[in-house]
């Protein structure tokens, strides 16, 4: 008995460590939003220059990249298993960026110039919310890596 004990103990301890708790797989890296700049004032289905600049940590042809607007400050902790999230006041939409001045490709549209904000009057005057952008890399070395997600986010307050 005392045997098949101790080869079972290793045996689960592996089992646990091989079977994550969190699926999604965050990553420190992300890009930086030049616009809109923190501070901006954001009025009612107005709009905000949007400029972001990917990261690309790993070095791929094409970034991903997902926009949103929060009344919170967001952290990688808010996303969920596919590194969306679940509670955002508007959903911009997804773009790709194409990297080493590669075209767009025909159905992904590449990120958009101006953020047509939606109807802010729910917020009161002055308050923060926020800009986030969600990058995703999925060609990590070395290889059939799952996707892994960086997270930035600029400050824009309410009319
Ligand atoms: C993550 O959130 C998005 C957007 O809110 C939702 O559509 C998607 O089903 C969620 N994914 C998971 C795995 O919960």
């Amino acid at each position: 008995m005392r045997f098949s004990t101790s080869l079972l103990v290793p045996c689960f301890a592996a089992l646990a460590l091989a079977v994550p708790n969190v699926p999604r797989v965050i990553s420190s890296n992300h890009g930086t939003i030049v616009e809109p700049t923190s501070g901006v004032v954001a009025t009612t289905e107005g709009s905000l220059p949007f400029s972001y600049k990917d990261s690309n940590w790993c070095e791929a042809g094409y970034s991903p990249i997902s926009v949103w607007l929060l009344d919170y400050a967001p952290t990688t902790a808010n996303l969920n298993a596919t590194g969306q999230f679940t509670d955002a006041a508007y959903y911009f939409g997804a773009f790709l960026i194409g990297n080493f001045g590669l075209p767009p490709l025909s159905g992904s549209p590449s990120p958009p110039t101006t953020l047509t904000l939606p109807d802010l009057s729910q917020y009161g005057a002055g308050s923060s919310m926020y800009i986030a952008v969600v990058e995703t890399a999925t060609t990590c070395p070395p290889g059939n890596q799952p996707a892994q997600y960086g997270l930035a986010s600029v400050e824009i307050t309410t009319a």
